[in-house]
């Protein structure tokens, strides 16, 4: 018998992604998602890749109770959390959303978990817990240190998360940190789809070449970095899907292991326009604007754990993060409607 696991906010960017690289891996799925950031056509676009089912239940992870009988009914082996609200800014305007939702919602999953017996997870955690770098390339065991509502959602749910692991041995833990993600499945049918004007470099870009923004906005070209422009370690989210599949393989050797998902090399601002010029075949129209608030001059990181741990790197380079998110873009102007 195949083994089934349940992915809260499977229906979104990188939960639909991993959705599909746990179906082709053999895996039976159960998305729990309430669609506040994502598409049910997204659910069937994978299904047809994938030319195999998925179980969709409609559903808020704050109702615990509704979580908790799903999980039963299910029968799922695993979770993994991707639900959650991630947009930085609104949630500096609006944290009580994003402690109810991210926070509460998290706490009800772990006691349906509890109550079912279910005590296997993968939890969608992120760069942002490091804070400001104080030494590059980021390992798992630089300090953590938060600047944001958001960002503080992500380190409480780890801190709980090793609370219960201290606390019961029973339960399996990988918390997965993601540097940027970015990239689409190469099929073009299932993507990023923002809702509004992207906040994050790379589907903006991809709006303003399809003509539906004016022009990149650069928020800063005096960083201290080879170009003045930012740097961060951005993966394609293929990659990640793989990641999560190959921690669910190891993950029962571990109690709660904490393991970045990046690819260790950090690109600038620059360098994304210039791949994306190469790959569209036109110069990426941009601005230098002042620095954004909030913003870190470089963030890469050291993914040597997750390769000795679990045996995974990513192996999809600049180029085709690129020419893959912008096949997504082409195909699907208006996204999934
Ligand atoms: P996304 O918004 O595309 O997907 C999140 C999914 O969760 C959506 O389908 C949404 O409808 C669902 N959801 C939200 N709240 C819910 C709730 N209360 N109950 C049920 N479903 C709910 O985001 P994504 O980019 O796929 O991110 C997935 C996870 O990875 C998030 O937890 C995010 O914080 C984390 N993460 C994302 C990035 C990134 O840059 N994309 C980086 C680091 C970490
Ligand atoms: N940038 C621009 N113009 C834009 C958007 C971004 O110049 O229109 C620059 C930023 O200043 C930064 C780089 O492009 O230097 C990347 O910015 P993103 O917004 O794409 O990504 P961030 O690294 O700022 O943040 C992302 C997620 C956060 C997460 C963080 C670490 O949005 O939620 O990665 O994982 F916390």
């Amino acid at each position: 018998m195949s083994s089934r696991v349940f992915l809260t906010g499977g229906a979104g960017y990188i939960g639909s992604h991993t959705c599909l690289e746990l179906l082709i891996s053999g895996y039976d799925v159960t998305i729990f998602d309430n669609f506040s950031n994502s598409h049910i056509e997204a659910v069937k676009r994978v299904e047809a890749i994938a030319g195999k089912k998925v179980a969709l239940i409609k559903g808020d992870i704050r109702y615990h109770e509704k979580v908790a009988q799903a999980l039963r009914e299910s029968k799922s082996q695993a979770v993994i959390h991707f639900a959650g609200l991630k947009a930085v800014g609104e949630s500096v305007e609006n944290p009580l959303v994003y402690f109810d939702n991210n926070l509460a919602g998290s706490l009800s999953l772990l006691q349906a978990m509890r109550e079912v017996g279910l005590k296997t997870l993968i939890f969608s955690s992120s760069a942002t817990v490091y804070g400001e770098p104080q030494y590059l390339p980021i390992d798992e065991k630089h300090p953590l240190s938060v600047t944001n509502p958001y960002g503080r959602t992500k380190l409480m749910i780890e801190d709980i998360l090793r609370d219960i692991s201290s606390s019961d041995e029973d339960w399996s833990i990988g918390i997965l940190r993601y540097f940027n993600p970015v990239g689409a499945h190469d099929s073009g049918r299932i993507g990023e789809n923002p809702i509004g004007v992207p906040n994050n470099l790379v589907p903006y870009i991809t709006q303003v070449m399809a003509g539906r923004l004016e022009k990149l906005r650069i928020w800063g070209n005096d960083y201290p970095t080879p170009d003045g422009t930012g740097v961060r370690d951005y993966i394609h989210v293929m990659d990640l899907a793989r990641g999560h599949v190959k921690a669910l393989e190891q993950i029962s050797d571990h109690r709660c292991l904490a393991l970045n998902l990046g690819t260790g090399i950090g690109y600038s601002v620059l360098d994304i326009v210039n791949t994306f010029a190469d790959v569209c075949g036109q110069a990426v129209p941009f601005d230098m604007y002042p620095r954004r608030a909030g913003d870190i001059a470089t963030c890469y990181a050291d993914p040597k754990r997750a390769k000795d741990l679990l045996g995974w790197t990513a192996e999809r380079d600049l180029k085709q993060m690129c020419s893959d998110h912008w096949r997504w873009q082409q195909r699907n102007p208006n996204g999934y409607l």
